[in-house]
């Protein structure tokens, strides 16, 4: 079936089956591979993405549920002239990552979490967290950035 949506800023059009998830357009038709697949049932948010701006499980919807709509993956953040988020900026800076398996979607998801809440606590914070595992970090270091990335992007 013939789909049309906006990824990363630019408009696309593919045929696709009708049980293709988002995810496996993102990834299989339009080779992005930023967002990963760990679990594939909704529970690990390592293919999180934003849909209209919002945080959703890209391996939960179908690609034809997003028709006429935004995507934004990792690929599409950007920071001032172009360089990293300053999401990504702090989870450089604090170690907010080890393998970098589950970064993708940490990040999309605390970019959601920035532009709707940006003084967010760190129960807020923790709780947006609730669905992206990570295996490597025990989450420290990625609260710690998180409140960097609030900090940074307040001023
Ligand atoms: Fe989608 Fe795990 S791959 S939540
Ligand atoms: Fe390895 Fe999170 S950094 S799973």
């Amino acid at each position: 079936m013939d789909l049309s949506l906006s990824i990363n800023g630019d408009s696309v059009t593919v045929d696709v089956p009708p049980n293709t998830t988002l995810a496996q357009l993102i990834r299989d038709e339009l080779h992005m591979t930023g967002t990963h697949v760990g679990c594939d049932t909704t529970q690990c948010g390592a293919c999180t993405v934003l849909l209209d701006g919002e945080a959703v499980k890209a391996c939960n919807l179908l690609a034809l549920q997003c028709a006429d709509r935004d995507v934004t993956t990792i690929e599409g953040l950007k920071g001032e002239n172009g360089g990293m988020h300053p999401v990504q900026e702090a989870f450089k800076d604090l170690h907010g990552l080890q393998c970098g398996f589950c970064t993708p979607g940490m990040v999309m998801s605390i970019v959601d979490l920035c532009n709707r809440v940006p003084d967010a606590n760190e129960q807020q914070i923790r709780e947006q967290l609730d669905g992206n595992y990570c295996r490597c970090t025990g989450y420290q270091n990625i609260v710690r950035a998180v409140q960097q990335a609030q900090q940074n992007l307040r001023t």
